[in-house]
């Protein structure tokens, strides 16, 4: 299986087009000196408006699945399901019925960060009671797309909201009180949230709409170094479980967060005084209801680190301390354009046997990968070819070599787009968008064509007509 992908934000537009409520990202970004250049979402893509013409771009590229964001403002204006906006629900539906009518499989995120800035102003994440709001927004979505829509993502990247948004606080809501707290109190209610739609697709919808939910978890790969010191072993393992299995633990495993965690956390709180661990502490009850709430593991991947064991400071009360220290990175890994991110394709296959073993052989979609470039205007990017042919072939090697059970692999993105702080500076689009003109038009790359290329031939295409047959691969073991 092939895929594309883009979210609700970063290519709508139409921030309060046709009665859409504001986002936390609207109002965050229309403040001064947050985002590069001042740049907004506002018209972005202008993709509210020009579906057909999205369609008729995937329709060329011949993907058999397309993933992208629902915008829950736009579906509830004030983030509650008495403020149904039929307009927004209709604008769905008919990109919905536009994928299918052309044989493209919906593949749909219901939280990809642009809360209803009305549920901010309760309290966020940081809320219990948006357990209960995540679940009327997910009820009302199955009942009404998934009779089409069969894939269901609930959270992309939710430790972005816990650790960027309420501990580095450089995202929305930037929520800088309670540092080394908050954080971990979001992710306990995100996990509760995410569980609970779980089980209402489970009892309301799954036995008529036979679809899979997950959520979609970032890790990046980390090296230890040097390898032969057993320390910095254990502290790249540490990582991994703070930045993935913080999420996937529970879920995958036993219902609770992993022993890393538990231990690093609480240990540091003893030293700092506190009369309780920092990580919050879920009830017997609470575990047997978020264990097993995921059909597959999604992951997103883009780059690796090296990691060396390291004695944290007792200073501030913060994630980033009860973390593990990363190094430099090597400085023989090529760059991608944005925030010196390294391109490290074999980070890649090791990060997918690490997720075999921990989690037991679960069946996994690649739901992220891709390279922001900076150049605008480069049409022809073979930097970008690269990086997907690289890739790629380090998928195959998971799969062919390693019995990794991977159904699916997705190329972020689709279009160039709003690329958070980074404005428009990052073109991770197999499509370029000229932003300055008022119609958003669009070009394809070279990198376009390439994987094009690589979804007709099913597999990495060869000069002398042979290929590797990945896509061919999954969609046999798929059937
Ligand atoms: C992570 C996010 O899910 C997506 O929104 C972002 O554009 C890409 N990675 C690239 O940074």
């Amino acid at each position: 299986m092939d895929f594309l992908i883009s979210s609700a934000y970063q290519i709508e537009g139409g921030w309060d087009a046709d009665g859409k409520g504001p986002s936390i990202w609207d109002n965050f970004t229309h403040t001064p000196g947050n985002i590069k250049n001042d740049e907004t979402g506002d018209i972005a893509c202008d993709s509210y408006n020009k579906a057909d013409e999205d369609l008729y771009l995937l329709r060329a590229l011949r993907v058999n699945s397309y993933r992208f964001s629902l915008s829950w403002p736009r579906i509830f204006p004030d983030g509650r399901n008495r403020s149904i906006n039929t307009y927004g629900v209709n604008y769905y539906n008919r990109l919905i019925d536009g994928l299918l009518a052309q044989n493209i499989t919906p593949m749909v995120t219901l939280f990809h960060w642009d809360l209803p800035q009305a549920l901010q102003d309760i309290g966020g994440w940081l809320n219990p009671e948006m357990v209960e709001l995540f679940d009327s927004y997910a009820d009302f979505c199955f009942h009404t797309f998934g009779d089409r829509v069969k894939f269901w993502i609930t959270f992309n990247e939710p430790i972005a909201i816990s650790s960027l948004g309420y501990d580095l606080a450089v995202f929305p809501p930037n929520y800088k009180d309670d540092p080394g707290y908050a954080l971990y109190k979001v992710t306990h209610i995100i996990l509760k949230a995410h569980a609970r739609a779980y089980h209402t697709y489970d009892q309301k919808y799954r036995a008529t709409q036979k679809g899979v939910v997950s959520l979609s978890l970032n890790m990046d790969w980390v090296e230890p170094e040097p390898l032969n010191d057993p320390r910095n072993v254990e502290a790249a393992d540490r990582y991994l479980q703070f930045m993935g299995g913080w999420f996937a633990h529970p879920i995958f495993k036993n219902g609770d967060y992993p022993d890393a965690m538990k231990w690093k956390v609480g240990n540091r709180s003893e030293l700092q005084k506190l009369p309780s661990s920092r990580l919050p502490v879920f009830t017997e009850e609470e575990k047997e209801y978020i264990r097993g709430t995921a059909d597959v593991f999604c992951l997103n991947y883009y780059t690796a680190k090296l990691i060396k064991h390291k004695t944290t400071k007792l200073r501030p009360f913060s994630y980033e301390d009860d973390q593990e220290k990363v190094l430099e990175n090597d400085s023989s890994w090529p760059t991608s354009a944005i925030d010196n991110m390294r391109a490290v394709p074999w980070g890649l296959r090791r990060l997918l046997n690490w997720i075999k073993e921990e989690y037991g052989n679960p069946p996994i979609y690649i739901t992220e990968n891709g390279v922001g470039l900076k150049s605008k205007s480069e049409v022809d990017d073979t930097s970008k070819i690269f990086f997907y042919k690289t890739h790629i072939d380090e998928v195959l090697k998971a799969y062919n070599l390693d019995g990794v059970n991977l159904k699916g692999y997705v190329a972020w993105s689709f279009l160039d787009s709003f690329e958070w702080l980074n404005g428009y500076e990052a073109r991770f689009g197999l499509h370029q968008v000229d932003f300055e003109k008022p119609s958003r038009p669009r070009t394809p790359r070279t990198s376009a064509i390439y994987y094009s290329e690589i979804i007709r031939q099913n597999g990495i295409p060869f000069h002398q007509g042979d290929s590797l047959s990945l896509f061919h691969l999954l969609a046999s073991r798929t059937s």
